[in-house]
């Protein structure tokens, strides 16, 4: 039977490069779409970029673009490193799309018409300076549990203490370092508690590994939460019908991507939409997530299909996260490796896509990325064994026998015990422990090379008289080689294609593992994959640690947080040197300093940095200085910090001073000798 399946990995953020942590899903999405299409099913992957939200809106602005030329950049990309990785979907498209829109929408107008949409005044920090509402990832201060200092809106790194912003101690605003002041907004809220007979239903109906499903049996207990789905203005998202000035949250959008992207696509192929998304649809639709969004795709994403009157999905995999020699991928320590540098480094994308799979299992637990075994493992399978077969054997074929097989294939039991093993082998792929059918794999190519071993091909050729054995064993050796690349076609789709065409024939597909190849003529062998050189791994490493080639980070713009309750994330990273260059630091000498009328944070100072005409700065630094004791001292600025409009006029820019958990500001100055307008490196 034919099935109609559509599949789809986590749609990636738009403010940041792929690196091998995406890759991980993406390689374990393409393998399991492959190989059902080598199955002949009619099987569709689709992907998107995830384009709205605060950070990619204020990464556009600190990169003096449009969050529209921003995505776009960033779309072409992301194509091209996972195409780089020989990831082929059908359809790679990006939330920010009319289609996504338009269905964003209707998902929203059929909810509230099933009424599970209610509004609630909340109230939030808001940034005064930057006229904007403060996502909790955005306000920092100190802990209300521990006092740790610059601690963010939503929990506490140090004691592990969860909280709202609003408990926070002397919150600042991450953005501009004012202090945020609390405002209502009205905010719209998806009933997920008034789902949670579905969903418990839902979950337990096949849909989920049983770890995922566990995890979920500790969300239902606490009670499920209803969910905010909207953002003020000024945000970077679709707004929401009826509600001017109210958006989209960019996790309510981002989910009901995969249908835009399929969308996209259907209409470029003439596919009916609704039967593959309609309630009641026969088709089949799997996602491919790792383990921190799965909130998202197990409890909000059904029960926004559900009660929209959509189909749910059969099936979300979820899979583990990507360290790098045992750790947590790290910029500083250069293993936060993108796409890119891995590409660069003149690394063969295949050797990750099996290293990879060798290492999934279809279970959540992480996987990592040992280098020095990556080498040995890809050198030692893929060259060693694999790769081995065909080019011990097809010189004797091309040079003894015009490149033709044995016009009968000899029957032997290795070669039945290689086709019968296409059962197991797919059954390991059909359930994602593609290290399963991959050790059962090499097991067969361990026997093949026994057996090349065995029959000495080279020894045989010496000997007069015994080219009908040679051919024999050749041919069974060359069948051999087929049958594994078979097998291994999911996984490394562009060695199989070379293999393909020195073995002269049609893609293979996985029915063709019942039949073998005779009385065929094969094509000039050359070789097929080169082993790992230890340099070009010390290269990428060298390229991901280098500031000068590392891949664009992000400056102000944090990535969205995915663990539960959502909210949006600051990564603690390193920043390369051409980040730091990006500040410009002078020495100032402080020509005036005065209370401000009505703050009761602020002096105002007027700054020599050796312009024309003075800089006026606001600065939070009256607890701590008398004003007339600050004149005439030196000090440091940013000079280059977007002037920002305050109640009380312009500041244009910013003064450095320390301070810490012991009370007290410090307000730094150079060392003796230093003029106003100097440069600080
Ligand atoms: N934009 C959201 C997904 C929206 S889906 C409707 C998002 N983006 S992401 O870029 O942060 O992550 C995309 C996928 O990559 C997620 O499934 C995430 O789990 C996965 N990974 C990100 N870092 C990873 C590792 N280090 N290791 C393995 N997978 C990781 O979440
Ligand atoms: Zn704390």
């Amino acid at each position: 039977m034919i099935r109609k399946i559509l599949v789809t990995s986590a749609l990636p953020y738009a403010n940041g490069a792929i690196h091998l942590g995406h890759l991980v899903e993406h390689v374990q999405t393409d393998i399991w779409v492959r190989f059902q299409k080598m199955n002949g099913h009619e099987c569709y992957y689709v992907c998107a970029d995830d384009t709205h939200g605060t950070p990619v809106m204020l990464r556009a602005q600190s990169e003096g673009i449009t969050p529209e030329e921003l995505i776009a950049r960033v779309h072409q990309e992301h194509l091209r490193d996972f195409t780089g990785f020989n990831v082929e979907y059908d359809n790679y498209h990006s939330t920010h799309s009319e289609e996504n829109r338009i269905l964003s929408s209707e998902v929203f107008v059929k909810l509230r018409e099933a009424g599970l949409i209610e509004r609630n005044t909340i109230e939030q920090y808001y940034d005064v300076s930057k006229d904007m509402f403060l996502a909790d990832r955005f306000i920092k201060g100190q802990c209300p549990r521990c006092g740790a200092a610059d601690q963010y809106g939503d929990g506490c790194e140090v004691c592990g203490a969860t909280y709202s912003p609003t408990d926070l101690i002397q919150p600042i605003s991450a953005l501009s370092g004012t202090v945020p002041v609390r405002r209502l907004s009205e905010h719209y809220f998806f009933k997920l508690g008034d789902c949670t007979e579905f969903l418990q239903h839902w979950t337990r109906s096949g849909t989920l590994q049983r770890e995922a499903a566990n995890k979920l049996d500790e969300w239902f207990k606490v009670g499920l939460q209803n969910w905010d789905i909207s953002r003020d203005a000024p945000y970077f998202g679709f707004e929401i019908p009826d509600a001017p000035g109210k958006y989209f949250y960019v996790w309510l959008d981002a989910p009901i991507g995969y249908m835009a992207s399929f969308a996209n696509f259907a209409k470029k192929k003439h596919l009916d939409f609704d039967a593959w998304w309609g309630a009641g649809s026969e088709t089949e639709l799997y996602h491919f997530i790792g383990k921190d969004i799965l909130y998202f795709h197990a409890l909000f994403w059904p029960a926004m299909l559900h009660g929209a009157g959509y189909r749910t999905p059969n099936g979300v995999f979820v899979h583990g996260f990507l360290t790098v020699n045992g750790a947590k991928m790290s910029k500083s320590r250069g293993t936060f490796i993108t796409a890119q540098s891995y590409l660069e480094s003149g690394m063969n994308p295949e050797w990750l896509r099996y290293y990879l799979a060798s290492k999934l299992n279809g279970s959540m637990e992480d996987i990592d990325l040992n280098l020095s075994d990556f080498i040995a493992r890809v050198n030692s399978d893929l060259i060693g064994k694999y790769v081995n077969i065909a080019s011990r054997t097809a010189g004797f074929i091309q040079q003894r026998f015009a490149g033709k097989l044995a016009v009968q294939c000899p029957d032997h039991a290795l070669l039945t015990t290689t086709q019968q093993a296409a059962d197991s082998i797919a059954n390991g792929y059909t359930t994602l422990d593609y290290g399963r059918a991959l050790r059962e794999i090499m097991a067969l190519a361990d026997l093949a090379n026994q057996y090349v071993n065995e029959h000495k091909p080279w020894d045989i050729a010496k000997q007069a008289g015994r080219d009908a054995e040679l051919h024999d064993v050749c041919s069974v050796a060359i069948n051999l080689f087929r049958l594994l690349t078979l097998y291994l076609k999911p996984v490394l789709p562009h060695l199989a294609r070379d293999a393909e065409r020195f073995l002269n024939i049609a893609p293979l597909q996985w029915p063709d593992a019942q039949h073998l190849l005779s009385d065929h003529t094969v094509n000039i062998y050359q070789h097929l994959m080169a082993r790992v050189d230890t340099r070009q791994v010390d290269k990428m490493l060298d390229a991901n640690a280098a500031p000068a080639t590392a891949a664009p980070e992000p400056v102000a713009t944090p990535p969205t947080k995915k663990t539960v309750p959502p909210a949006e994330t600051m990564q603690s990273d390193t920043i390369n040197v051409d980040d730091f260059a990006k500040i410009d630091l002078r020495i100032a000498r402080i020509l005036n300093a005065e209370h401000v009328e009505g703050a009761d944070k602020l002096i105002r100072l007027t700054l020599d940095i050796g312009e024309a005409t003075p800089r006026n700065v606001f600065a939070g630094i009256k607890s701590a200085y008398d004003p007339t004791r600050l004149i005439g001292r030196l000090t440091v600025m940013v000079a280059n910090l977007a002037p920002r409009k305050m109640k009380f006029g312009l500041s244009e820019g910013m003064v450095l001073a320390a301070s810490g958990d012991a009370p007290g500001l410090f307000l730094l100055a150079p060392d003796e000798g230093a003029q106003p307008g100097m440069r600080v490196k």
